[in-house]
């Protein structure tokens, strides 16, 4: 599988496995049958509940954990230096492992309604700070963020001393958010793509419905090439074996520059409805 270089050397498979909503015995279910189609990189967070049973499907493998890139994110209610600090041990805890190959802060603010909801800039500087110490301990491989809208990239990077090597945000077909992507990658940041198939929302659009059938493949997987043609990081998530082995097939399929474009110019569609700012802008 094609790997990426990070903006510090480090290489990350472009294609990822996406664990949220995989608790419980389900959940270690699911995630052991994505290690065994072939998945290698996953992408967890606190907020998921499943840290534990991604850990252990990955010690079940019995495949060695330095073959794997495991992700894990900071969450939006745990923002500031201390908590930063405690969130990771638990992180590592529960998973079973002595180092992280990515950790990310998940949004950039507390929710709304969060006491903290306006104090983001601090928050997130002294988050940034304690992961720095963390990746220059050597007990992460990368960090990075995820949901950074331009105003919160350069809040952070205002007295960053590591330059973030990842934003994670929700793209896909519809949903592009140009101008996060264009800020990022001027700045050396890759982006990964969250709900890379729109969380299935896309499936009825009659534009992809054609460009589809004229290469033979499902919706989802034209998602999927669509986003790697856009060079993005994928984490595509199904609960179906033949379904996680399509989507690793991804990057076998070439879309032509003309459907590729008419794609682009879609009218915003299948967006989730959750924005970094939540105050700001309802669905
Ligand atoms: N950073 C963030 O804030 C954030 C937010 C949301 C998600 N994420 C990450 O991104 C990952 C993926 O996002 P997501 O889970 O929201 O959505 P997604 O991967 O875009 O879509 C998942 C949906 O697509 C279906 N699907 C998958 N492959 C398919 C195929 N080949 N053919 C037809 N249907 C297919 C799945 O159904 P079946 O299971 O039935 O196959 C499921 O309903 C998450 O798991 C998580 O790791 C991050």
């Amino acid at each position: 599988m094609k790997e990426i270089k990070l903006n510090n050397g480090v290489m990350i498979p472009q294609i990822g496995y996406g664990t949220y909503k995989s608790t419980t015995e389900d959940g270690y279910q699911v995630v052991l049958e994505a290690i065994r189609a072939g998945y290698r990189h996953l992408d967890t967070a606190a907020l998921y509940e499943n840290e534990e049973e991604v850990g252990r499907a990955v010690r079940e493998s019995g495949i060695p954990r330095e073959d794997f890139f495991i992700t894990s994110k900071l969450a939006r209610y745990a923002l500031g230096y201390e908590n930063t600090k405690r969130e990771f041990e638990t992180t590592l805890k529960k998973l079973g492992t002595d180092y992280l190959d990515l950790y990310l802060i998940h949004w950039p603010r507390p929710d709304y309604g969060d006491p903290d909801f306006d104090n983001w800039e601090k928050l997130d500087t002294e988050s940034w700070r304690a992961m720095e110490e963390l990746y220059e301990e050597g007990r992460i491989r990368a960090i990075g963020v995820s949901n950074f809208l331009p105003q919160h990239l350069k809040n952070l990077m205002k007295d960053s001393r590591v330059t973030p090597a990842i934003n994670q945000l929700e793209l896909h077909p519809g949903y592009l958010q140009k101008e996060a992507v264009d800020y990022s990658r001027a700045r050396g940041i890759e982006v990964e793509a969250w709900s890379p198939i729109g969380r299935a929302r896309l499936m009825q659009e009659p534009l992809l419905m054609d460009i589809a059938k004229k290469y033979d493949i499902s919706v989802a997987l034209l998602c999927l090439c669509f986003d790697l043609q856009n060079d993005f990081i994928i984490l595509p998530k199904s609960t179906h074996r033949e379904r996680m082995e399509e989507n690793l097939r991804a990057d076998e399929i070439t879309i032509a520059e003309e459907d590729m474009k008419q794609i682009m110019s879609m009218q915003q569609a299948g967006w989730s409805g959750e924005h970094p700012d939540r105050e700001t802008i309802k669905p």
